[in-house]
């Protein structure tokens, strides 16, 4: 199974992800050493703490990112078979809103599918009001891990509203580990039981927090799911949403 990571963060030096190059070949070498052959770098934009608001800016550091792979290449011969890709998690705030107006935003792999996170604690109704706007704008919005927001761990099923406002969903598999906590566990697994995931990705951060093994989860899924669902959420549709194309039929159990 050749597992596609749309959520991760290792480009280097931009937030609270990676720290150097070195810390982004190790990443990357848990992530393929669990089954990743595609990553996508996601870094924070639009979310006070990183100032890191610019997509030129951040495209450049992809592009440096790239290139420096390349030339490791020799040393690290895996790095041939791992493909990197461009793309932003985008923190729905104020700012976001006024640069998806002006359409300097960037989605994954540049096409329609737009990584979207939102403040912990959000009244439910903003998510919508976000959500409309994006969706206004012809964006497909991707709902990072929904399972760790309030709003939806108090009712998940709310999360129905965002597939039928044409959402993709993303869970991280680091809290259907439970490594983000009881409350998210228990909502990302009902999200799984009532097949409204789309994506299981990793949002990999550091070496040693949440490190991008999206692989580590596949033992407890295949206790409760079938091959094809794993497939879908781990290799079908992320990897539908790298070449832009519509994702399969919802995903169920
Ligand atoms: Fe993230």
């Amino acid at each position: 199974m050749e597992i596609v990571d749309i959520h991760s963060h290792v480009l280097p030096e931009v937030d609270d992800g990676a720290v150097s190059v070195d810390e982004t070949i190790a990443m990357l070498r848990i992530a393929y050493d669990a089954g990743t052959r595609k990553i996508v770098a996601t870094p924070h934009m639009f979310l006070d703490l990183f100032h890191n608001n610019d997509f030129v800016q951040v495209l450049d550091r992809f592009e440096q990112l790239k290139s420096d792979l390349e030339s490791c290449q020799d040393a690290f011969p895996f790095l041939q078979d791992m493909h990197i890709y461009s793309g932003a998690e985008n923190f729905a705030s104020q700012e976001f809103l006024a640069a998806l107006e002006q359409g300097c935003v960037l989605t994954l792999n540049g096409s329609r599918y737009l990584l979207v996170e939102f403040p912990p604690v959000l009244p439910f109704r903003h998510f919508l009001s976000v959500i409309e706007k994006v969706v206004a704008t012809g964006y497909t919005p991707v709902i990072a891990h929904p399972e760790r927001y309030g709003a939806i761990q108090k009712d998940p099923l709310r999360v129905e509203q965002f597939e039928q406002m044409g959402c993709v969903i993303q869970v991280n598999a680091d809290s259907v580990r439970g490594g983000s906590g009881s409350r998210a566990k228990k909502c990302s697994w009902r999200l799984l039981q009532a097949g409204w995931v789309d994506v299981i990705a990793s949002d990999g951060h550091r070496l040693r927090w949440r490190p991008p093994n999206l692989g580590g989860v596949l033992g407890r899924l295949e206790e409760e799911f079938t091959k094809d669902d794993i497939a879908g959420w781990l290799v079908e549709n992320p990897g539908r949403i790298l070449a832009n194309k519509r994702l399969a039929a919802a995903v169920t159990s």
